[in-house]
C-alpha cells in the first residue's frame, strides 16, 4: 500500500499537472462498445488542428486510444520532472498500454485510484488547451475518480439509439445530474443499431442532447489521421464546431 505521504505527494503532483490545462473533456458512458474511444480520439484530432491537445487514456483494462492511432514502434522519454506523452501528429497521448504493450492490467479498487492519480503525476502535459479523458464502460473507480480529479469537466456521454444501451447509459446521466455536472448526450452509430428516439429520451430526462453521428463503416478500427474525409469525422467535427463554446 502507499503510504500517506506519498499519497500526499501523488495528490500534490495531480493539482500541480492539472491546473494549467484550460478545458478537460471526459468521454463516458454506462456501454462498453458504443464507441467513445473513437469519438474521443476523432474529437482529439479534429481539436489538435486549431488547439493544443492532449488524451488521457484511463481505461486500464481495455486500453484503445494507442490501438485507434496505430501506434506500434514507440519508445517513451523519461526526463528528472516526469514523462513526456507520446506525441502523434500535433497530440499528446498517455496511455497504460504504452507501459503494458499488449499485457492484462489485473488491479481494483483503491489500486486503480492511485494508479489514475501517478499516471497524472508522472505524465508532463505541457500547455494544453484540451485535455481528452477516454474511460472505460461504467461508474465504477475510473468514472468516479475522475468525478474527482477532474474539476468543471466536460462529460460526453456516449449511446448508441437503443433501450439496452440508453436504459444503462441514463444511470451515468442520473449520476452526473446529481452532482450537477456539465455533460451532453452523443447519440452514435444512428442508423445500424437501432431506432430509438434519443433525442427524445433526453428530453423526457432533461439530458443536454449534444448530436447523432451515423454508422460509418470506413472507420471502424481506423485512425481518425486517415479518415478525414468520412461521414463520421465531418458529421463530428460539425458537432464540435456548433457546440464548442459549451465545453
Ligand atoms: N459511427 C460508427 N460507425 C462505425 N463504426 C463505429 C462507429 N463508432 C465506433 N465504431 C466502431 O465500433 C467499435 C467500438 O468502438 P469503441 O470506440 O472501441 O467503443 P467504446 O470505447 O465505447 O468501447 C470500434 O471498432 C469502432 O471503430
Ligand atoms: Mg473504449
Amino acid at each position: 500500500m502507499i503510504s500517506q505521504k506519498n499519497l500526499d505527494f501523488i495528490n500534490s503532483m495531480v493539482k500541480m499537472r492539472l491546473k494549467d490545462i484550460k478545458k478537460i473533456l471526459i468521454f463516458a458512458s454506462g456501454k462498453g462498445g458504443v464507441g467513445k474511444s473513437t469519438i474521443a480520439a476523432f474529437g482529439s484530432y479534429i481539436l489538435s488542428r486549431k488547439y493544443r491537445v492532449g488524451v488521457l487514456d484511463l481505461d486500464i483494462h481495455g486500453p484503445s486510444i494507442p490501438r485507434i492511432f496505430d501506434i506500434k514502434n514507440f519508445k517513451l522519454t523519461e526526463k528528472k520532472d516526469g514523462i513526456i506523452p507520446l506525441r502523434v501528429e500535433n497530440i499528446d497521448i498517455m496511455s497504460l498500454e504504452l507501459f503494458l504493450r499488449g499485457k492484462p492490467a489485473q488491479l481494483s479498487g483503491k489500486h486503480k485510484e492511485n494508479l489514475i492519480k501517478e499516471m497524472i503525476g508522472i505524465t508532463k502535459f505541457v500547455d494544453l488547451e484540451y485535455l481528452v479523458v477516454d474511460l472505460p464502460p461504467g461508474t465504477g473507480d475510473e468514472f468516479l475518480t475522475s468525478l474527482q480529479i477532474f474539476s468543471d469537466p466536460f462529460i460526453f456521454l456516449v449511446t448508441i439509439p437503443n433501450d439496452i444501451s440508453w436504459n444503462v447509459v441514463k444511470r451515468t446521466g442520473d449520476i452526473l445530474k446529481k452532482y450537477g455536472k456539465r455533460f451532453g448526450v452523443i447519440e452514435n452509430m444512428r442508423g445500424y443499431f437501432g431506432n430509438l428516439n434519443v433525442e427524445l429520451k433526453c428530453k423526457e430526462n432533461t439530458f443536454p442532447y449534444i448530436g447523432y453521428l451515423n454508422f460509418d463503416n470506413s472507420i471502424i478500427d481506423k485512425s481518425p489521421i486517415n479518415c478525414k474525409n468520412s461521414t463520421f469525422y465531418h458529421e463530428l467535427n460539425n458537432i464540435i464546431d456548433k457546440n464548442l463554446t459549451k465545453f
